[in-house]
């Protein structure tokens, strides 16, 4: 195809016309090898533009080469990243439905649809996505259980959560034994102590702004489920209450499995806002809140 010259040329930078008047209307870094060739071959093209022609023939020919380049220079730098210890190796699946008792397992029960509004439920699709995020970045994944995923949740997180690396369970009693479960509630009178493999610890897929308040440990104790709390005023001193949201009680659990340090991972993981200054102060870690 063979272009008009002019001088809108994004090449060009003197703004002049070509030699003969002849207006350019092309851009030659969107035309292809053979339009450029062509455009060479067209005696109406001035010195000039032909300079700047062949240039763009010389950057198109070596295009294969960069691309070669920053190739090796991404796998360099990510083996660089794995060595360290800072990165997983990407691409290795981690769910898998073998050695259940020699996993760490994490479900999210997302059984309280009806109680959330729109807005809240928008927020628990960004918060179990966020775990989904850190759980396939954490040098120690978990088992992650998304227990009972009803449209509305779905509907509202990127369509690309149907390929998650994650299990697509239904709710935690009609997919776990009972005796493996231990449901994580604020108000327990339980103390979780360790992260223990082969045990589904179940976070309530819940953003209620403390209107449910007690919901999970109350359905808990109807089933007849063991619960626990996290380990927070044991380590730290805490100055609000001690309600967290889905994804920092997740996190808090990876953390623990990288540090074995309740301190660490709480520290870690907890919003500043809710750590009193001598806390802080003895947290060097930034806020890692969504
Ligand atoms: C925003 S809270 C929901 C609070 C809700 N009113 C309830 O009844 O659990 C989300 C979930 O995080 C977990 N969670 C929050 N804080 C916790 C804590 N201190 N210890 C253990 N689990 C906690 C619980 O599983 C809880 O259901």
């Amino acid at each position: 195809m063979m272009h008009a010259v002019s001088e809108n040329d994004t090449n060009s930078t003197d703004g002049k016309s070509s030699d003969d008047g002849i207006l350019m209307d092309h851009n030659y870094r969107k035309m292809t090898m053979t339009e450029l060739k062509d455009m060479l071959g067209n005696e109406k093209v001035s010195k000039n533009q032909k300079k700047k022609i062949n240039k763009q023939i010389k950057w198109l020919e070596t295009a294969d080469a960069r691309k070669a380049l920053r190739k090796k220079r991404k796998v360099k730098h990510k083996e660089k990243n794995i060595a360290e210890g800072r990165k997983r190796p990407k691409f290795e699946t981690i769910t898998t439905v073998e050695d259940f008792h020699l996993l760490c397992h994490i479900a999210v029960d997302l059984s309280f649809d009806k109680l959330m509004t729109n807005r809240d439920i928008q927020k628990l699709g960004k918060q179990i996505a966020w775990c989904y995020k850190e759980n396939r970045r954490s040098t120690h994944p978990v088992q992650y259980h998304i227990c009972g995923l009803e449209e509305r949740l779905g509907s509202s997180l990127d369509p690309s959560y149907k390929n998650w690396d994650v299990h697509f369970d239904k709710a935690p009693l009609e997919s776990f034994p009972k005796d493996k479960i231990t449901y994580l509630t604020a108000e327990s009178e339980n103390v979780l102590e360790e992260f223990k493999p082969g045990i589904v610890y179940v976070i309530g897929g819940l953003v209620d702004h403390n209107h449910q308040k007690g919901l999970c440990q109350r359905l808990a104790d109807e089933n007849g489920i063991v619960t626990a709390r996290l380990p927070l005023e044991e380590n730290i001193d805490i100055k609000t209450r001690r309600v967290l949201t889905v994804n920092h009680v997740f996190e808090i659990l990876l953390a623990y499995r990288e540090t074995k340090s309740w301190k660490e991972a709480i520290l870690k993981i907890m919003p500043q806002k809710k750590l009193t200054p001598t806390s802080r102060k003895s947290n060097n870690v930034n806020d890692s809140n969504t």
